[in-house]
């Protein structure tokens, strides 16, 4: 009997199941009531007193060996069909499909385009690979201006002339050169400076552009417009701060804070205590900028504002480095899954 024992025990040991009902086939085989185990219980009855201890001991071994030997045979033929072939469980239902998830950088730019786009502004274009003449001498940029230098801007090797566009701004000078007023545009895309790469700064990040150019706009619409938008990116209850600051195409210029909305103005560490973040540049869109680009600047007057898209999308979801946003780390990505 101990020999049955282990020659059964050998031949489960090697037993292999090309699909769910050969693995069935072979528990009727060795553990159903008529099966060779069941079989030899009955037999059990005439072993010796002496002998029943350890042989009792082994047919359990043997019983053991092929309940869990079968069960993972079952296990693994799950879902095949009875060819053997794929292993994959054709009943289960398909739902939920996992959908992918959009960059965080595309959601606060459609957002953005979006509440624009209610104030009448349409979507404008320009190219990444630029000249220097839409990228700063169109906008009033000084041949010595240090936005310029080496240090800010990429040029191409063997041709000074062409460069990355450093800003979104070049896209004013195209369209205007080519649109007369009301021109009322929206211009997101990507700019490039030689900055070390690091959780702060990038070589290349994304920016928004406004132009507006009509009669009669002036500093008043533009307020408005950016306390209207303010309110509807961070909440109704922000507020704007305007202080002046110098851009070579805008004459008045200023950069817009907006207050905290982490803190809701009190003082925290993302506003260093000052309860107000800044946001954006604008200004009055300089007369000799729109003389250089074709636009008779005494009959028409126009505002321009530019923000990088990043550092919003930091404010909203307190995204802490920057080189996440190029690294494609889905776990980074799949955090934006049930945003917009
Ligand atoms: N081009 C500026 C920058 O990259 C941002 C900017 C400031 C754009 C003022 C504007 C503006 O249109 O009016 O820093």
């Amino acid at each position: 009997m101990l020999e049955k024992i282990e020659q059964l025990m050998q031949e489960i040991a090697a037993l292999h199941a090309k699909n769910a009902q050969e693995a069935e086939a072979l528990r009727i085989k060795y553990l159903s009531k008529k099966g060779e185990i069941s079989q030899l219980m009955n037999d059990f009855r005439s072993v010796p007193a002496e002998l029943k201890k350890e042989v009792g001991m082994k047919v359990n071994e043997l019983k053991n060996l092929a309940q869990e030997k079968i069960n993972a045979l079952k296990e693994g033929a799950a879902g095949t069909d009875a060819t053997g072939a794929g292993s994959v469980d054709l009943t289960r239902t398909p739902y939920p499909i996992q959908l992918g998830s959009r960059h965080p950088l595309t959601i606060v730019k459609n957002e953005i385009v979006d509440i624009f786009s209610r104030l009448g502004f349409t979507l404008a274009e320009g190219p990444e690979v630029e000249d220097d003449w839409h990228v700063y001498s169109s906008l009033n940029f000084a041949d010595d201006h240090p936005a310029r230098d080496m240090q800010d801007t990429f040029f191409v090797e063997s041709h000074p002339d062409i460069i990355l566009r450093s800003h979104t701004s070049s896209v004013q000078s195209r369209v205007m050169e080519k649109t007369q007023p009301p021109i009322r545009i929206l211009c997101p895309g990507r700019v490039y400076r030689n900055e070390a790469v690091s959780a702060r700064a990038h070589c290349f990040f994304h920016q928004i552009e406004g132009l507006y150019v009509d009669k009669n706009v002036s500093f008043t619409d533009l307020k408005q417009v950016l306390l209207l938008f303010a309110q509807e990116l961070f909440g109704p209850d922000t507020k704007i701060r305007l202080r002046p600051s110098y851009f070579p195409f805008t004459e008045p210029s200023a950069e817009m804070d907006v207050s905290c909305s982490i803190c809701g103005g009190k003082g925290c560490s993302m506003c260093k205590g000052s309860g107000w973040l800044e946001i954006l540049g604008c200004g009055m869109v300089d007369p000799a900028v729109l003389d250089a680009n074709g636009i008779d600047s005494s009959v028409y007057t126009g505002y321009a504002f530019g923000m990088g898209i990043e550092r919003i999308t930091n404010l909203k979801y307190q995204v802490k480095d920057l080189r996440m946003f190029s690294e494609n780390d889905v776990r980074f990505l799949d955090e934006f899954t049930s945003a917009r």
